[in-house]
């Protein structure tokens, strides 16, 4: 899947600096061997919920001004998203597989993927896994590399808890507390959730990290939140998009939702349904991630 965002106009020496370095490509390529043609493929979990595609477009916009001229692609990896989008509004959208074997067959050489994950969980080893196997087959692309998720290195969940701290909303009082969803996983990529609270407690914020899958429970954070008398409650997702966890297990009205549990145990609870990809400086991180691996591209 592409996003296309009208036509874009192209100046002159630009227009002259492209078709010289397509030559350099062609001339450097040898004989037999495939023209060098870079490309970018992002590769998020996917989300069925509309108001979260509003996250994709504002990344697709970033990504082509970051890089431009390169072709930028698309691939969602819950294959459970893909299949409701095709069925309800008839939206195909490539799974990982898919979206690298048309790009191979479209003549790509190189191509960075970069993971649009929180975590380094199954969702991403198994990206990673695809995606080097389309490296060095027959007639295929030369080179593969895999940008890491938001959380990887032990910088990353730094950088990342600055970047979050700063999108909160500004609204909030120092004796509101803020608690996050994220996804959890059984995987060892768990520890990513403490860690960042870890980071969280260095900034002296009274923010509270839990996930719906892993640890810590809510359970985990309704006993260390202070009383309900201090102050309001933001449940923000720490999750790319506010998707169908934000608004069900988060937000939902169901009594064993984040905000209806934190509602009977005396809480004033303010969801805020905005993923972690619709705040720029979160983006950016990502986009980083990208610029790392589209430039080791050429080793
Ligand atoms: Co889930």
């Amino acid at each position: 899947m592409q996003y296309r965002f009208g036509a874009k106009s192209i100046s002159i020496p630009a227009l002259i600096l492209f078709i010289l370095l397509f030559q350099i490509g062609v001339a450097f390529a040898g004989h037999g061997a495939k023209p060098v043609k870079k490309g970018i493929l992002l590769v998020a979990f996917g989300s069925s919920v509309t108001s979260a595609q509003v996250s994709f477009k504002d990344i697709d916009k970033k990504v082509k001004a970051e890089f431009p001229g390169v072709p930028v692609h698309w691939a969602f990896t819950s294959s459970i998203i893909r299949h409701k989008l095709a069925k309800t509004e008839g939206r195909i959208i490539d799974s990982p597989s898919i979206a690298l074997s048309k790009m191979m067959d479209e003549g790509f050489t190189h191509v960075a993927v970069q993971s649009l994950h929180t975590i380094p969980g199954e969702e991403y080893e198994g990206l990673l896994k695809t995606a080097h196997s389309f490296e060095g087959m027959p007639k295929g692309m030369s080179r593969i590399t895999v940008g890491k998720p938001l959380l990887y290195s032990d910088s990353d969940v730094k950088a990342a808890v600055a970047a979050l701290i700063s999108s909160f909303p500004a609204k909030r009082r120092p004796q509101d507390s803020i608690v996050l969803m994220g996804h959890g996983t059984p995987s060892p990529a768990n520890i990513y959730y403490p860690a960042s609270q870890y980071y969280f407690n260095l900034k002296g914020s009274n923010i509270y990290v839990g996930t719906v899958e892993g640890f810590p429970t809510l359970k985990n954070v309704m006993a260390k939140l202070p009383s309900p008398k201090k102050g309001k409650i933001y449940l923000i997702p720490f999750m790319s998009v506010a998707g169908d966890h934000a608004h069900n297990d988060m937000a939902g009205s169901d009594p064993d939702s984040w905000k209806s549990i934190l509602t009977k145990a005396g809480y004033t609870c303010v969801p805020v349904m905005k993923g972690s990809a619709e705040y720029p400086a979160v983006v950016d991180l990502w986009i980083n991630h990208l610029k790392t691996a589209y430039s080791a591209l050429d080793h």
